[in-house]
């Protein structure tokens, strides 16, 4: 029985990497065919080790790709064609071969090619030994391409074939394609906004962008600080769609584990003060774009030497206020920049409260996302939001960060223009 979803019927582009989660590929062919979709697979050299064309190809239906060269394959659909052919492209496994020849657009194969050709979107499953996955250049090479709109489902942790335990074993079939299916019905349900497709994609050609991003840090003593969970990824990832989109980007950030992204002027800070002060030097500009979480109280003084834990019940922690950087920005009497967006980051109420900052704050624009206990926005690599102007209110399905940024990006040029 075919059971067909939301998005059925779609073409997916499924490239196997050598490695031993390769075998769950086959089941993913079996899940994705149930669901009515057609998939065609390429199989990089190594993956054959693991499984066969001839497995992959009972399964999908289709002939399986794996020679960059073959002249039979290339008359029967050219390899361009391949990978303009698909709705999506998915790479399951994909192991740090692969992710690093696809951060640094390599092509000696086809499946690297195939992915440096593509203008459609991708979603990795990467599946490795769990030091390969931390090594730095794997984490380097995963955040170039989160940058680049790559979409990622896991690694999930445990044990591995190799007898080690850790991050690096591959997602399982269903959450692969529970993560398809969001893509696709992601994609179906928004179309991508002209103002950052095709030709319009300098949509912000000459205009200047100031983004916030990430935690501030406010100092208590030495070695201590008083922060948030934020990662950065969702700030990061909208200063470098402003810069897609042909912007002067100035990004502003606190302490984040990213690399910065390219095209943009970054600024490093570490506390809310400096943030101001940083943001402030940086004006005039078109739009502001407030993504920072920033720390509303910081400690009203720091000590100069480490506070010691033998002081009885406990010590006083007095607070000062610290200035809200979005309000100080949109309030401005002269020198507000044209659109002013903020975030609003809230556990309880959230539409309320947004609505409430949308005012308070002198926005044009909110983006309201549920943090707290049941959520993954913090630190996470997808964002559900909520956009509030004085027009309404859009509601956005769950997407990768990178993708609420173009969006947003794409809003706000529509609105400047
Ligand atoms: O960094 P990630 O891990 O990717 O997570 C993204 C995010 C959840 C941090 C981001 O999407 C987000 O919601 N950022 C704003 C977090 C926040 O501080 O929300 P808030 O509701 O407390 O503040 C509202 C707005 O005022 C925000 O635009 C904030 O930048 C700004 N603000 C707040 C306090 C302050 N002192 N100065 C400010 O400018």
């Amino acid at each position: 029985m075919v059971l067909m979803g939301v998005s059925a019927g779609k073409r997916i582009l499924l490239i196997i990497g050598g490695g031993i989660a390769a075998y769950k590929s086959l089941e993913l062919i079996r899940r994705l065919r149930q669901k009515g979709h057609f998939v065609r697979a390429v199989m990089a050299e190594a993956a054959q080790r693991f499984i066969t064309k001839l497995s992959a190809g009972s399964l999908t239906g289709e002939t399986v790709y794996d020679d960059l060269f073959a002249l039979t394959d290339e008359a029967a659909m050219g390899h361009i064609e391949l990978s303009r052919d698909a709705d999506l492209v998915v790479v399951a496994p994909a192991t740090a071969d692969m992710l690093a020849k696809m951060a640094h657009g390599l092509a000696d194969d086809l499946a690297s090619t195939l992915l440096l050709a593509t203008d459609k979107k991708i979603l990795a499953a990467p599946a490795m030994n769990v030091r390969m996955w931390l090594h730095p250049a794997t984490a380097r090479n995963a955040g170039i391409l989160r940058r680049d709109g790559i979409a990622f489902i896991g690694p999930e942790d445990g044990a591995m074939a190799c007898g080690e335990f850790g991050p690096g074993r591959m997602s399982e079939p269903e959450a692969i394609l529970a993560a398809i299916e969001e893509m696709l019905a992601s994609d179906t349900k928004i179309p991508l906004p002209a103002a950052l497709s095709g030709q319009a994609a300098n949509a912000l050609a000459g205009r200047r962008v100031i983004v916030t991003s990430g935690p501030t840090h406010e100092p208590l003593d030495p070695v201590r600080y008083i922060g948030n969970r934020s990662s950065g990824k969702q700030g990061h990832a909208i200063a470098a769609a402003a810069a897609a989109a042909g912007a002067e980007v100035v990004l502003i950030s606190g302490p984040v584990a990213l690399a910065d992204p390219k095209g943009v002027t970054a600024i490093h800070v570490n506390t809310a003060l400096e943030m101001l002060r940083e943001v402030e030097a940086a004006l005039p500009a078109d739009i502001f774009i407030g993504a920072a979480a920033v720390a509303d109280w910081r400690p009203a003084e720091i000590s100069t030497a480490k506070l010691k834990k033998d002081t009885g019940n406990g010590i006083p922690l007095p607070l000062a206020k610290n200035p809200d950087i979005l309000a100080t920005v949109g309030r401005r009497p002269k020198g507000r920049p044209a659109l002013v967006a903020g975030f609003a980051a809230e556990t309880e109420k959230l539409l309320e409260n947004a609505q409430g900052k949308l005012a308070a704050k002198n926005c044009d624009l909110i983006v309201a996302n549920e943090v707290g206990a049941e959520s993954d926005v913090l630190g996470g690599d997808k964002n559900k939001v909520h956009i509030l102007t004085g027009q309404g209110r859009e509601s956005w399905p769950l997407m990768v960060k990178e993708e609420v940024a173009r969006r947003l990006i794409a809003k706000l040029a529509g609105m400047l223009n």
